[in-house]
């Protein structure tokens, strides 16, 4: 039988399904957590709810770091953390956000980046950007900010709608009716701008986040297949949220970062690919490859925090081919805010040992 509205509510964990109002979108991007685009991430906020609610303090390991939530909370809420993933921009911005700076050497390097950049006569910025990470980004003890900066740069001067820059299609050569702004936006076909701008914003959220930062903490970030890696030590607790079939193409989010900055690209191992039969058998195989993984990196007892929204119900058997127990699970409302994906959404929590 069908829920009613209110019996589903009655199971939604309301302390964590925050309104707009609760939590606006500033807030929920907060410090590093914007340095660049990434779709398909979970919220801060979340994190911090379930580190307090689930892992007591220690080591937190996400073997699906994206873009680095996880880490970035669990450095501001006083855990160690390690984070893998797959794809190598992932890897790139979750170092990025989480290693320590001298706020004055970062600040002077990338202002004279900057000025170097936009000294280049007689290129197109997209031109100067490229010849910029070619012969001299190795140059700078911060070349990886400049890489992240150079390569959010890179993504704004697309000529493509505001609302599919996600995953843009044919290029957009004139005005249009813009769904996100709603009013007539003009596609950008120029960087310069944005190096400006990008470089000033990176340098305000990272100092930000340095004040913000419990003292002592490290991050360790881990570039492979989850199924494979070794996570080194032992770990408190595991607060992940994994790919689901079919949705987001991680790799292809970030195309234009993958061709600028020249990265290894590991697309065909990424799970998630499709939603055939014999796809969604491979993700419910590799999946639970990861899981069992990273259980031999657990200290006895230690919580697997699996955030999903799960619909194709695949998750009880996954769960058990990688040994876990499914012990509690909740299921809180996500506020999607952006044009062409609102609409009611729902993810669950699962909590296993
Ligand atoms: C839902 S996203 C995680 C987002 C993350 N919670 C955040 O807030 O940024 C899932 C991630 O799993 C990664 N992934 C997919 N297959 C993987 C594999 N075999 N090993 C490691 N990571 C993988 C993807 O690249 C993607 O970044």
């Amino acid at each position: 039988m069908a829920s009613t509205q209110d019996a589903l509510y009655r199971r939604i964990d309301l302390d964590l399904s925050w309104s707009e109002r609760d939590l606006p979108e500033r807030v929920r991007t907060k410090h590093v957590h914007r340095l660049h685009p990434y779709l398909g991430k979970f919220i801060p906020q979340l994190v911090e709810a379930l580190l307090e609610r689930h892992v007591p303090k220690g080591r937190v390991l996400d073997p699906f770091a994206g873009s680095g939530t996880t880490l970035v909370q669990a450095l501001e809420s006083g855990y160690d953390a390690c984070g893998a993933d797959v794809a190598a921009f992932n890897c790139l911005l979750m170092r990025v956000k989480t290693r320590e700076y001298n706020p004055f050497v970062l600040e002077s390097e990338l202002r004279e980046a900057l000025a170097r950049l936009e000294s280049f006569d007689g290129v197109r910025p997209e031109g100067a950007v490229s010849r910029f990470v070619r012969d001299l980004v190795d140059e700078y003890e911060h070349a990886d900010v400049l890489r992240v900066v150079l390569a959010r740069a890179a993504r704004s001067a697309r000529r493509t709608t505001h609302f599919d820059l996600d995953f843009p299609r044919t290029p957009q050569r004139s005005p249009y009716w813009c769904h996100k702004h709603r009013r007539e936006c003009r596609p950008v076909g120029e960087a310069r701008r944005f190096l400006r701008r990008y470089t000033l914003d990176t340098l305000a959220r990272v100092r930000e986040f340095a004040r913000l930062r419990a003292r002592g903490h490290e991050a360790v970030v881990l570039h492979g297949d989850a199924r494979e890696l070794d996570f080194g030590g032992r770990f408190d607790g595991v607060v992940t949220s994994p790919p689901y079939p079919g949705l987001i193409d991680y790799h292809e989010q970030h195309r234009y970062a993958y061709e600028l900055l020249g990265l290894e690209d590991c697309g065909p191992l990424e799970l998630g690919k499709g939603t055939s039969r014999a796809a969604l058998r491979a993700y419910v195989e590799g999946v639970a490859a990861v899981l069992a993984n990273v259980r031999g990196s657990l200290r006895r007892g230690a919580p697997v925090v699996i955030v999903i929204n799960d619909r194709r119900e695949l998750y009880p058997e996954i769960l058990e081919l990688a040994g876990l127990r499914l012990e509690e699970r909740y299921r809180r409302h996500v506020n999607r805010r952006t044009g062409r994906r609102a609409g009611e959404y729902f993810e669950d929590v699962l909590v296993a040992r």
